[in-house]
C-alpha cells in the first residue's frame, strides 16, 4: 500500500509539472526556473524548521507566483486559479487555505509597508523568495524584471523613493538601480528564519560590491 508520503511525493510532482508548463519561456526573470529555485530553496530552509509543514511549504513555493500583482492585474484570478489546481488534486480545504494565505501575502508591497505573514511554512517561502531575488540572481532578475517594463538602467537624476504605500510602489516607473534602494538592499534585514539571513549576509555584500563597480564604470573611472 503506499504511504501518504509516497501519495504526496506524486502530488508535488504532478503540480510541479503543471506549473512548469505554465512558466516556461516568462521572459522577466519569473519563469519556471525561478519558480524551481524557490521549491529548492524552501526546501533546504525548511529543514532547520522541523515544526514546519514540508508538504504545505512546497505547494506554495511551487505556486507562489501564480498570483503575483506584479504579473497580473487581477490577483485573485490566479488565487482562483491555484484553487482549482490544487482541489484538482483532491487536496483538503485546510491545506488550500494555508497556501492561499501564503501566496497572498508573500510579495514586497513597498519600503515603509507593514508586512503580514502569519504562518512558518509562509515565512519560509517568503525568505526563499526573496534569497532569489539578491546576489548574482537577483541583479540579472532585476535588470531582466526592468527590461520587460521599458525602465532605464540608471538615470542619476532621478531619486529614490521609500513607498509608504501599495499603489505607489506598484506604479512606479524609476530606472532598475533605483530598484536596488526601494527593495533589494532592505531585504537582508527583513528575512524571517536566521537560517536564510545568513545566506541573504553574502548575496547582499555581492550586490553592495555590484553597485560601486556600476557608479565608477558609468563615470568612466574603470
Ligand atoms: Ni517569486
Amino acid at each position: 500500500m503506499a504511504s501518504s508520503l509516497d501519495n504526496n511525493k506524486d502530488l508535488i510532482k504532478a503540480v510541479s509539472n503543471e506549473v512548469k508548463q505554465q512558466f516556461t519561456g516568462e521572459g522577466s526573470g519569473h519563469d519556471w526556473w525561478h519558480i524551481y529555485r524557490v521549491w529548492q530553496m524552501s526546501r533546504h530552509l525548511s529543514k532547520h524548521y522541523p515544526k514546519a509543514d514540508s508538504f504545505t511549504i512546497e505547494l506554495a513555493a511551487l505556486t507562489h507566483d501564480m498570483a503575483d500583482h506584479k504579473l497580473m492585474d487581477h490577483p485573485e484570478e490566479g488565487e482562483k486559479e491555484i484553487e482549482n489546481l490544487l482541489k484538482k488534486h483532491d487536496l483538503s480545504s485546510a491545506t488550500v487555505d494555508k497556501v492561499l494565505h501564503i501566496v497572498q501575502n508573500i510579495s514586497f508591497k513597498g519600503a515603509k509597508v507593514e508586512e503580514k505573514m502569519g504562518s512558518l511554512e509562509g515565512k519560509i517561502v517568503q525568505d526563499a523568495d526573496r534569497l532569489d531575488a539578491i546576489g548574482a540572481i537577483g541583479v540579472a532578475r532585476t535588470f531582466a524584471y526592468g527590461g520587460s517594463k521599458h525602465h532605464e538602467l540608471y538615470n542619476p537624476e532621478i531619486p529614490v523613493e521609500q513607498h509608504d504605500n501599495f499603489e505607489k510602489y506598484k506604479r512606479s516607473t524609476a530606472p532598475t538601480i533605483n530598484h536596488f534602494y526601494e527593495k533589494l538592499l532592505l531585504l537582508k534585514d527583513r528575512m524571517n528564519t536566521e537560517a536564510a539571513h545568513s545566506i541573504a549576509r553574502e548575496r547582499h555584500a555581492f550586490m553592495e560590491q555590484f553597485l560601486e563597480r556600476f557608479y565608477e564604470e558609468w563615470e568612466g573611472r574603470k
